[in-house]
């Protein structure tokens, strides 16, 4: 068994398990929680199972949401535990793969979400857009809700084409986050820039708020937590993801380190 399912008790058999856990999540994202009907039961067998078999949400969204599970209780920091909302911030999020995912598990206690993501690039925030609202097609096959009809109190999901800097420029965008996700930062491209985006972050964090950052590799990761600490950055946790995809180009893979960093209060 993988070194990273363990430490969660689960199984290589439970993978198909998560896998239903994230479909629930997903469910009641999409539902707007407190807004689901009663569901077609039959119906939602159906999903599950067009879901369990379908590439859309592969092992690489699996393993994030383990990754996530794992590396959250390791720091023992429970973002906006005692509110019922959680602001999170996907910054640099390329494409958004974890579109859907995202708000999900920081949903999956049945707290809102609000998730803004952004992205310098224009064509990579139009296929994220078109990402997202083809999950949201797929599970309002169950005949759920529009959920972006619904009260904008209830969740909100929003992506942006812009240099992640300006967002403190757009008014409607909360001025602090409980979760800012990072995903395969990348330091190794381009350094001040990318000290930029980590001072904003840790500014943007709430006092109880966590910046959770991946890495594709072992020397850019070293180099990002240094810069982090610098800047004021406490890493509760930082590890090496067992579960990660290697990739063709030797000593890079899919989220292959996870770190989760608080502000120093
Ligand atoms: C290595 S990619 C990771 C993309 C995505 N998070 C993923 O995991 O696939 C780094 C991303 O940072 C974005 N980026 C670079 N500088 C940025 C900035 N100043 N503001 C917003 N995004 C930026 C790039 O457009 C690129 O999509």
């Amino acid at each position: 068994m993988e070194k990273g399912k363990e430490s969660l008790g689960l199984t290589e058999s439970s993978d198909s398990g998560l896998g239903l856990v994230m479909f629930d999540a997903l469910l009641a994202h999409f539902a707007g929680h407190e807004h689901a009907p009663d569901l077609d039961p039959s119906l939602i067998k159906a999903m599950r199972h067009e879901f369990e078999s379908s590439e859309f949400f592969g092992q690489d969204m699996r393993h994030l949401w383990m990754m996530l599970e794992s590396v959250v209780t390791k720091s023992m920091c429970y973002p906006g535990i005692n509110e019922d909302r959680i602001n999170l911030l996907n910054l640099a999020c390329g494409y958004c793969e974890e579109g859907a995912v995202l708000p999900a598990f920081w949903g999956r206690t049945g707290k809102k979400v609000h998730q803004f993501s952004i992205d310098l690039r224009d064509a990579e925030i139009d296929k994220a857009k078109r990402r997202y609202a083809l999950t949201e097609k797929i599970f309002r096959k169950a005949g759920l809700p529009n959920v972006s009809e619904l009260s904008k109190s209830s969740q909100s999901v929003e992506f942006i084409a812009d240099d992640a800097i300006h967002l403190a420029e757009y008014g409607q965008i909360p001025s602090q986050f409980n979760v800012i996700f990072i995903r395969h930062q990348n330091l190794w491209h381009d350094r001040s820039t990318w000290q930029r985006i980590y001072d904003f972050a840790l500014n943007r964090l709430t006092d109880e708020g966590l910046l959770i950052i991946t890495s594709y590799f072992d020397r850019e990761h070293h180099l990002a937590l240094d810069l982090i600490k610098m800047l004021g950055g406490n890493v509760l946790v930082s590890e090496r993801n067992h579960l990660s995809r290697e990739l063709s180009y030797p000593g890079k893979s899919i989220d292959r380190h996870v770190a989760a960093i608080s502000k120093n209060k």
